[in-house]
């Protein structure tokens, strides 16, 4: 995710400024850059070390402002990294979040002569500012005037050469705050870069705007006018500041979904018309359209997500689908009808060698290429012939939690698309739109419930086996589960369609072998309930996840409970996912194992 630090003060700002964009690397980003008032600007794509060693010695002034950029919108480029300027050359402005309407503000500046400089949704906010900023006009006074017309989320931070004691600073929806020092004050998007400065902090809040100076601050809310600030003390280490406080980043990871759902959401719905907008496909849709049958591949979690992706596509849009491992699929002989089928690439990193390769051969093969990606610029991401993008941020921990819930959400949004290109009703189509909306909220009430998610581990952290069963949209769920219970727990689970318990692998069942099983009240209900009393009947532990208003009826059937939020069934494997990926983080917690970097496993497998 993209970092911002900012200094005014009495001493010189440069070295605050590396020093703390190096404390943001681990947030992920692609490229960096600074400007500080007197000596200018700098930027490079790749890593902070290559801007910090093309900043010249005297490279020094007493305000400055610095960013690392995780790649939204246009590519991981110099170009396109921050701080951005304006016509003029007078204001610099780095921002992190997503400038929605970039395109609609972009058109009247360009009309009026603003040559734009990169493909990024910043500069339009740059540019904007700088048309804003006329001869007596103060900064502060253009960068409330523009952000009165953009839509979408920011944290920025602006300078200008014609106040260059000044930095204006403005959230919404993407962090800030303000360190206050001894010798001056201090900007950042997260609490890692103060720490060495200072403890003392105000964090700006969503709709606010604050002006720096080394005389102090002012802050004012846009709509209501001048706002009373507190001032908190920070208690954290800098490692805890990079987790937000969490013990681990998988933790916090999670913790970040029902905003990764908003995110992969924003401005993708269409309320009135029931369908999604999903401008990446644009350029292919009219073959897309045509596609007779579309190929799902990924790797692991990328291929569960598949799984739900493929009756996602074909309960709406009701093209037939298969999902193939992409380590299999790239050997299978190509069939005759290549230019009829669409290959979707699902890769959170873009740079699993698999999956890249089971991507190059179809593309060998003629097929249209699409991608879900995470990581902006990566391989996949550039080898895919259009896609679209989760805009998680950055996931750091090996096991991925928000990744996999963002893909579900985009394949969602994919499914939508396509079934109201073939047929869906835009009634059927709205109430998707309306229940999409309503999943942040949904995975806030799950989140908040993990401590009881916590004391349900505890009680199974020493078993050394597991099944995880589900049916139609839970199966592909289960099989996630699993994975994770795998992967950072290191205990031996397996998955199953619930249906197959009975075709060989109940033979396992007894007191020592729990049964984690996913019973939603949805159309396969009552055959899961049965599948719940074989095991049962044979002595195996319950621990049965259902929806709210079930509790009372699974309850009598399971040892231990946990329930979400109702939600259509083709949608609640978003929902049904997180307390799954919660059990597993609190098992592996109670096991003392080292839960973000697990024994064997690497984020991203570049090798086949
Ligand atoms: C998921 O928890 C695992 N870390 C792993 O299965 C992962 O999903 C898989 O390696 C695919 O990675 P990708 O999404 O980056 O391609």
């Amino acid at each position: 995710m993209c970092g911002i630090v900012g200094y005014v003060g009495k001493k010189n700002a440069t070295p605050f400024l590396l020093e703390g964009l190096k404390a943001l690397e681990y947030r992920g980003y692609d490229s960096a850059g600074l400007y500080v008032a007197g000596a200018g600007m700098v930027k490079r794509a790749g890593k902070v070390a290559e801007l910090a060693s093309a900043v010249p010695k005297n490279f020094s002034g007493t305000m400055g402002i610095a960013h690392t950029r995780w790649a939204t919108h246009g590519a991981p480029t110099e170009q396109n990294a921050h701080p951005h300027t304006d016509a003029s050359g007078t204001i610099w402005l780095v921002h992190n979040g997503i400038i929605e309407n970039h395109a609609e503000l972009r058109e009247p500046l360009a009309k009026s002569g603003v040559r734009f400089a990169s493909e990024t949704d910043t500069e339009v906010l740059t540019q904007l500012i700088g048309s804003l900023y006329k001869k007596d006009v103060l900064l502060e006074d253009a960068v409330a005037a523009a952000l009165a017309r953009v839509h979408g989320t920011y944290g920025i931070a602006v300078a200008s050469s014609r106040e260059p004691g000044k930095i204006v600073a403005a959230r919404l929806g993407s962090p800030l705050l303000i360190g206050i020092g001894t010798e001056g004050y201090y900007l950042a998007s997260d609490a890692t870069p103060l720490l060495p400065h200072t403890r003392e902090v105000m964090y700006l809040e969503d709709g606010e705007l604050a002006v720096l100076t080394r005389e102090g601050y002012v802050v004012k809310h846009l709509a209501r006018g001048p706002v009373k600030k507190s001032i908190e003390h920070l208690e954290w280490s800098a490692e805890a500041a990079q987790k937000k406080g969490y013990e681990h980043f998988m933790l916090k990871e999670m913790m970040e979904i029902p905003e990764v759902i908003e995110n992969a959401l924003r401005g993708r719905l269409a309320h009135a018309t029931g369908t999604a907008h999903l401008g990446g496909l644009r350029d292919v849709l009219p073959r897309l359209l045509l596609a007779r049958r579309i190929v799902i591949t990924g790797c692991g979690s990328a291929y569960y997500a598949g799984l739900v992706g493929e009756l996602l596509i074909e309960e709406f849009a009701g093209i037939p689908v298969e999902v193939e491992i992409a380590s299999e699929l790239r050997y299978r002989p190509h069939t005759a009808d290549v230019k009829e089928t669409v290959l979707i690439a699902i890769s959170q990193s873009g740079e699993t060698l698999d999956t890249l390769e089971a991507l190059r051969a179809a593309k060998r093969n003629g097929m249209l290429t699409l991608g879900i990606v995470n990581a902006v610029g990566s391989t996949i991401a550039r080898e895919t012939d259009a896609g679209v993008y989760n805009h998680a941020g950055p996931e750091i921990s090996v096991a991925s939690t928000k990744g996999f819930i963002s893909q579900l959400t985009v394949l969602a949004l994919i499914a939508l698309l396509l079934g109201r290109e073939r047929g869906l009703s835009k009634s059927e189509g709205k109430k998707i739109v309306e229940e999409l909306a309503k999943l942040p909220e949904k995975a806030r009430r799950i989140l908040a419930k993990r401590e009881s998610i916590a004391v349900i581990a505890k009680k199974y952290a020493k078993i050394r086996d597991a099944f995880y069963l589900g049916r139609k949209f839970e199966c592909p769920v289960a099989y996630e589960g699993a994975i994770k219970l795998k992967e950072i727990a290191y205990i031996h689970a397996e998955a199953y369609g619930a249906g197959e318990m009975k075709h060989g692998p109940i033979a396992l069942i007894d007191s020592s072998f729990p049964s984690v099983v996913l019973a939603p009240k949805d159309s396969l209900y009552e055959k899961t309930k049965s599948n719940i009393q074989e095991i049962r009947a044979r002595g195996g532990p319950i621990i049965a996840l259902t929806t709210e208003g079930s509790e009372a009826d699974i309850g009598k059937l399971a040892d231990d409970l946990i329930s979400v939020p109702a939600a259509p069934e083709a949608l609640l494997p978003i929902l049904t996912t997180i307390p799954l990926q919660l059990f597993a983080y609190y098992v592996a917690k109670e096991r003392g194992l080292p839960i973000d970097q697990p024994r064997n496993l690497a984020k991203s497998v570049t090798v086949e």
